[in-house]
């Protein structure tokens, strides 16, 4: 392995992801390897430090996780982090107390900043706990530095074996200091050299992909996103020709599209690139479905439908390649599994398993900043890099109630304008999506001398970090009355426009 990482234990927590990803905006190359790893294979890999993830479990279960004992005697810098604290304190002699009640949500955390896992800490701050069992006393030649008022023992630490360990969890943005603690346990801890760049990411990537794929063909399903884009310029630089790409317009997309993908990947990039206009067979069997999981589902399958004829052709193709992300690994795994289904999505899942072939997933370990930033190192052009999401149900769940070409040709236009001026007026990249929605409603109004009867358009805007929630966008007021009257004035079907000022929760991003 290169020189400066960090190696991160999986003890199976939800944000074990989470510390990969702070480790990394810190510019050090970092992995995550499976808890069963031999402690002589981690001394191969001389990591700069290491980090033990929090998990579920607890180390009096029958089926605990553990590691050998031997880790923290390597002189590398051990981070533990929830249950990796109560791992480390069990291990070192010190006392875990078994607990069936869970402390959960923000606590206030004292710090002894002398020490330097918390150098430059204010002494009193918020911090994020989720856990059940707890440290009653800590190791010998450990030392509590960050108490809370129901655990008391909320960190340890062994300044000269460089041990330490935090019972919250510091790579969750609740933490306030977390991106300090963990830095000052890269920097001043560890004293690891920030080296690590996207570019060396792709190159490995690039590497991985060749040896993966070999000389055999991948079908991938370009859509024009930000995440499909950027796995197929990644494949391309991989393996050039043997890339297939298929784009499949199924009449529900943006206004220019298919044009832009067009000119981008076949005209700029030269790919192999097939367009499809399936729009036909998408409008006829929406006709007159207005419920929104009903037009989500139909969308889902034909496009699959559709998606799997066009990739027939390809016969020797043996991978299929798809744009995941890391949010969409954990919104599909064990954790977002067990919530209800709020909205169905079909970019995870389902088209492999019916097509025989094997998945490529080139961006599983990265997150949405990340890809566009690799985006941008491939060359992609900035139009596609810091592109707003686009659902793959695209405007079908954007017209509410049933759907028309002409009320798809209204949406467009309108959505096109709203977009236009937000870029124009460089507010486009500080909002995370934003969109039109097409109301099935009609109110009346009056244009020069005449009274008219229709649609109400709706603009959405919102920002977040990750989706899952969001708060509405405030709109500067001018930019609300110029982009409104420019949408009356320009497009035929909408007499009223009106602004979302609802969060998610209680709403969703999309309306359907
Ligand atoms: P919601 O509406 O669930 O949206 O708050 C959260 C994010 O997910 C996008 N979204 C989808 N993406 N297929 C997709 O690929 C879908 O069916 C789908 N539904 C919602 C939405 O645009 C937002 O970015």
């Amino acid at each position: 392995m290169r020189k400066n990482a960090v190696l991160v234990i999986d003890y199976g927590s939800q944000y074990t992801k989470l510390i990969l990803r702070r480790i990394r905006e810190n510019h050090v190359y970092s992995e995550i390897i499976p808890v069963n790893t031999p402690v002589a294979e981690i001394k191969k890999m001389n990591p700069s430090a290491i980090i033990l993830s929090g998990g579920p479990r607890s180390v009096y279960d029958k089926d605990s996780l553990t590691i050998e004992k031997e880790i923290f005697e390597m002189g590398i810098p051990v981070l533990g982090i929830c249950y990796g604290m109560q791992l480390m304190a069990h291990l070192l002699g010190g006392k875990v107390e078994p607990s069936d009640t869970r402390e959960y949500g923000r606590a206030m955390a004292k710090f002894d900043t002398s020490s330097s896992l918390f150098s430059g800490l204010d002494e009193e701050s918020m911090v994020w706990m989720s856990h059940g069992d707890k440290v009653l006393k800590v190791p010998d030649g450990f030392e509590i530095i960050a108490s809370t008022e129901d655990t008391e023992i909320a960190a340890m630490g062994n300044e000269n074996r460089k041990l330490f360990a935090v019972q919250f969890h510091p790579e969750v943005t609740h933490t306030v200091f977390g991106k300090k603690i963990l830095s000052n346990f890269l920097f001043k801890v560890a004293g690891i050299r920030p080296d690590w760049e996207m570019d060396s990411f792709v190159d490995a990537k690039i590497e991985e992909i060749r040896k993966t794929v070999g000389d055999k063909k991948v079908i991938l399903g370009l859509s024009g996103g930000v995440d499909s884009s950027v796995a197929a310029a990644l494949i391309h630089k991989a393996i050039g020709d043997n890339l297939y790409c298929i784009f499949v317009d199924h009449g529900l997309l943006r206004k220019n599209e298919g044009e832009i993908v067009y000119k981008t990947f076949k005209e700029k990039f030269g790919f192999n690139l097939k367009m499809v206009d399936a729009s036909k067979m998408f409008l006829e069997r929406l006709k007159g479905i207005s419920d929104p999981e009903e037009k989500r589902k139909i969308i889902g399958k034909t496009f699959v439908e559709v998606f799997e004829k066009e990739a027939s052709a390809f016969e020797d193709a043996e991978f299929l390649a798809q744009g995941t992300l890391y949010p969409d690994v954990i919104e599909s795994s064990a954790h977002g599994g067990t919530s209800v289904t709020i909205k169905t999505h079909h970019n995870v899942g389902g088209l492999p398993e019916k097509m025989n072939l094997k998945l490529l997933e080139p961006l599983r370990d990265l997150f949405k900043d990340e890809v566009r930033e690799l985006g941008r190192l491939l060359g992609l052009p900035e139009e596609i890099v810091s592109r707003h999401p686009f659902p793959g149900p695209g405007l079908a769940v954007r017209i509410i109630g049933e759907i028309t070409e002409e009320k798809i040709k209204i949406l467009q236009e309108a959505d096109a304008i709203f977009i236009d001026e937000l870029r124009n007026d460089n507010l486009y990249n500080d909002i995370s999506q934003a969109f039109c929605v097409l109301t099935p409603v009609k109110t009346v109004g009056v244009m020069g001398d005449y009274r008219t009867y229709e649609y109400v358009l709706a603009l959405r805007a919102v920002k977040t970090d990750d989706f899952m929630t969001a708060d509405w966008y405030e709109m500067p007021y001018p930019f609300l009355k110029k982009v409104s009257s420019k949408i009356i004035n320009k497009v035929k079907g909408i007499n009223r426009v009106v602004y979302d000022i609802t969060s998610k929760p209680p709403a969703t991003v999309e309306w359907e």
